[in-house]
């Protein structure tokens, strides 16, 4: 009897995420499998989640916003922790693999202008598959970091992190290369 009831309660939160993905205009590959609270996203633009991707919320939901005319690609098996908040006024694209861990924050636009004389940066980010992204960092507009790249802990990612390399810090620089198959999948 138990079994029956978890499996209807499992039939009926797949066609909810389904319906509440539709509803947002979403492009999936395979449902995503959501934990706690769902994230709240705004898609006014192009979202497409990748097979077999993760949404864990604990304490905070993730929020992504897709502007008009932007895009926001999730790669396959990818997974992000709580509180991730992702803006995308023109493209942020992640890989398949990707481990966003709790609080990063992902923006392709500073949002407000510097001075009075330059105007809102608006520049595409990249992150290519198999990249972990420590816990509290921030990617902001213009990153690229490569493929099987880790961004340690805190880190402020402002320009180009090359594949399979380790970086870390405000502006996060890279400390180490990493020697890893072409093929291979972190845990
Ligand atoms: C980067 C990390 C993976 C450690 O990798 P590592 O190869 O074991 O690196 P080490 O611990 O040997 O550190 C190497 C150097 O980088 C520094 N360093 C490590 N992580 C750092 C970080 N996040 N920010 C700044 N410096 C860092 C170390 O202090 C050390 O400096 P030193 O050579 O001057 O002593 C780890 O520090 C980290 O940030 N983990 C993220 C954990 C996380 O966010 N998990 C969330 C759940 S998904």
């Amino acid at each position: 009897m138990l079994k029956v009831i978890r499996y209807l309660r499992s039939r009926l939160k797949a066609q909810l995420i389904r319906r509440y993905l539709i509803k947002r205009n979403i492009v999936f590959d395979g449902l995503p499998a959501f934990w706690g609270p769902w994230p709240d996203i705004k898609n006014e633009g192009r979202m497409t989640i990748g097979a077999r991707c993760t949404f864990q919320s604990f304490r905070l939901r993730q929020t992504m916003t897709i502007m008009k005319d932007a895009v926001l690609e999730i790669g396959h098996d990818s997974y992000l922790n709580d509180g991730v908040n992702v803006c995308a006024t023109r493209a942020i694209s992640i890989g398949h693999h990707a481990k966003i861990a709790d609080m990063v924050y992902i923006y392709d636009t500073d949002f407000h202008q510097v001075s009075h004389a330059v105007p809102v940066r608006r520049v595409p980010v990249t992150i290519g598959g198999n990249v972990w992204i420590g816990a509290g960092s921030i990617v902001l507009p213009g990153s690229r970091i490569g493929d099987h790249a880790v961004i340690g802990a805190g880190s402020i990612v402002t320009g180009e992190i090359p594949a399979k390399s380790l970086a870390v810090g405000a502006p996060a620089r890279v400390i180490r290369e990493l020697d890893v198959p072409d093929g291979w999948v972190r845990e």
